[in-house]
């Protein structure tokens, strides 16, 4: 199986469950955040090693911030920051090139320097691209999108264009999302690029993941027939 591993393109990790692991080993919720950040490592690790050319990743959604306790959102931006300083400016001097999708200018102003310095520092690099969607919803990525092209002062879009006005523009199609926790629902990602992609739920909660859990995934991935509305 491992030498016929088919391997996509393009990944999208929903990671979930950080609650969940916590509060089942007792701990608190910040912890959870905390594993989650260490399981990111070891998967983006193991793509980068299988090939693999984007990966994207969904590190907070809109909802998430509106609707979650200040004092959970305040310790997640503060994560989010120390990782871009950290393991995302590792990524740059790895070669990877590191993106971020959603409406960043509301993020607070450390994070928003934090990020802008890793996506210059790997701008130029040609390895895998890290896409990570932070205050990311896909119903206000594909309203955005709608409102560039009017502002352009078109009366009338086909896909092409609408694409060319997502986050994801120039980026391959999304062959792979996976989900973690058990959780069958998109949660508003990737509304648009999920339209050919194959769906995985996985059980186990996103601080478990691991190299293990990635190559189950491939082999998951490797069996499945993708048809695109075609015939075989
Ligand atoms: C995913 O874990 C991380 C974020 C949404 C930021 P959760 O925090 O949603 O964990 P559960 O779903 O409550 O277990
Ligand atoms: C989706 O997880 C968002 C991220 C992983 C960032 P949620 O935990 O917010 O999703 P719901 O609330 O269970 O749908
Ligand atoms: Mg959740």
């Amino acid at each position: 199986m491992e030498n016929q591993l088919k391997i996509p393109k393009h990944i999208a990790f929903i990671m979930d469950g950080n609650g969940r692991w916590a509060s089942q080993r007792g701990l608190s919720r910040s912890e959870g955040h905390k594993q989650g950040a260490e399981a990111l490592k070891r998967v983006v690790e193991a793509c980068a090693e299988r090939g693999i050319e984007v990966v994207s990743i969904y590190a907070l959604s809109c909802e998430n911030w509106a609707k979650r306790p200040q004092a959970e959102i305040k310790f997640l931006f503060s994560l989010i920051t120390q990782t871009a300083k950290k393991e995302l400016r590792q990524y740059a001097e790895l070669g990877y090139r590191v993106r971020f999708s959603g409406d960043l200018t509301q993020l607070p102003k450390s994070t928003q320097n934090a990020i802008r310095k890793v996506f210059d520092a790997s701008k130029n690099n040609t390895g895998m691209l890290v896409n990570i969607a932070l205050n990311y919803g896909s119903r206000q990525e594909i309203t955005r999108a709608v409102n560039k092209i009017l502002q352009a002062g078109m009366r009338e879009i086909d896909e092409q264009m609408l694409e060319d006005c997502l986050y994801t523009a120039g980026l391959p199609s999304l062959d792979l999302l996976v989900r973690s926790s058990g959780e069958k629902r998109l949660s508003n990602f990737m509304l648009w690029q999920c339209a050919y992609s194959e769906l995985m739920f996985i059980d186990k909660y996103w601080p478990d993941f691991d190299k293990n859990t990635l190559t189950e995934i491939l082999e998951e991935y490797s069996k499945r027939d993708r048809r695109f509305g075609g015939v075989k």
